[in-house]
């Protein structure tokens, strides 16, 4: 990949240096609510940490010609390269485009891009922005019916192909960072555009522990969107989304920012992988910082993986230029660890590659 520069200097060559260039930038509440977790972010860190415990087996003379294939199926489409932008809130701290800049980046690299419902560009000016971009829009199911569905039309019109629907937040994580820093809100100017109803007035987005797998029918009773469920750990409830209609499963921990001391995700993946048992394609997040780590997410079963901090640090340090050297620095890096492990595509990938190491 050639050498990209921000004000004259060379941008980083790995996802973690893209983050410590983003936290010379970024107001340090900001870095923080972005890099943060709950609790004591005991999950924040098993995340990255479960990637280091697992070692790659290669295969030898395998005569491939290079070059690999990265693409995958999913949802009855094609996704090449097999990552997707996790959907992260208010990008517009990061950067004055915010996401129209996210999914620009995400149409220039072929990526889809998760829209978070907490973004703070509307669905429908993200979509503007970056005409060829594949957008997916992430839905918190909230306690008024007529609202959520209003939200739901709007993602259909704005052309989303699918509807990411976020189970692990009946009630909002604690971040002790965002506490120290007295962060709880944007800043004047900004505001959640996909929460705007019908007066014009942006409503706060409502956890509901209430939600229950009645909402995921009444959700598929009232869109032909294909419904991927967020936030999965236990493989009972893959088994559960599978048998409600779910298109897919997301195995997540939210990045370590619900629940702390859950598992990190790529511990989780090959229960759930099996409790599916090929019913629907499974994605996963959480940690991925390494384009090793996505070959290893595959191998073990996932069809795809999302990446949520690393495109806000690209977006920070960089703008759209950022975001699409981050992902371009993964794609690069996948088809790297895939010739080295002697394998001429993602389908070539398989359990037997991947290895406890300690
Ligand atoms: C998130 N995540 C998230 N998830 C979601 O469904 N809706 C949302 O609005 C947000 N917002 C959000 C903000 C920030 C700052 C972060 C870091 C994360 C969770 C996100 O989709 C994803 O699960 C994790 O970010 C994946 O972990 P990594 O890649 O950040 O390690």
């Amino acid at each position: 990949m050639r050498p990209a520069t921000v004000a004259g200097a060379r941008l980083p060559s790995t996802l973690r240096e893209f983050e410590a260039l983003a936290r010379d930038r970024l107001e340090p509440a900001h870095y923080d609510y972005f890099a943060g977790g709950a609790g004591d972010e005991v999950t924040l860190r098993a995340n990255e940490d479960a990637f280091g415990r697992l070692a790659l087996l290669p295969r030898v003379l395998r005569g491939h010609a290079g070059n690999p294939g990265i693409e995958v199926s999913l949802l009855g489409g094609r996704a090449s390269p097999p990552v997707l932008v996790a959907p992260t809130a208010f990008h517009r701290l990061a950067d004055p485009d915010g996401e129209r800049a996210t999914a620009g980046a995400a149409a220039a690299t072929g990526t889809i891009m998760i829209v978070s419902m907490a973004a703070t560009v509307a669905i429908e000016d993200v979509a503007a922005a970056a005409p060829g971009a594949r957008l997916w829009f992430q839905l918190y199911v909230q306690p008024d019916a007529a609202f959520t569905e209003s939200i739901v039309r709007r993602a259909e019109a704005a052309g989303c192909e699918a509807l990411v629907v976020t189970v692990d937040s009946p009630a909002r994580g604690v971040h002790g960072r965002d506490v120290r820093h007295g962060f709880d809100d944007l800043p004047e100017g900004l505001c959640c555009e996909n929460l705007r109803d019908g007066t014009g007035r942006v409503r706060p987005i409502e956890t509901s522990p209430e939600i229950s797998w009645e909402h995921l029918d009444r959700l598929r009773r009232i869109t032909a969107l294909p419904i991927v469920l967020k936030g999965i750990l236990h493989p009972a409830d893959a088994r559960l989304a599978v048998a409600h209609g779910a298109a897919a499963v997301l195995v997540s921990n939210h990045g370590g920012r619900q629940l702390d001391t859950v598992p990190a995700t790529v511990e989780m993946l090959p229960e759930i992988v099996a409790a599916v048992d090929g019913a629907v394609p499974v994605l996963l997040d959480g940690g991925i910082r390494r384009g090793t780590d996505v070959v290893k997410a595959l191998a073990l079963g996932a069809s795809a993986v999302g990446v949520g901090r690393p495109v806000i640090w690209g977006l920070a340090a960089a703008g759209e230029r950022g975001v699409a050297h981050v992902l371009g620095l993964l794609h690069a890096e996948i088809a790297h660890a895939l010739t080295l492990l002697g394998c001429a595509s993602v389908a070539d990938l398989d359990p037997g590659m991947v290895r406890r190491a300690c």
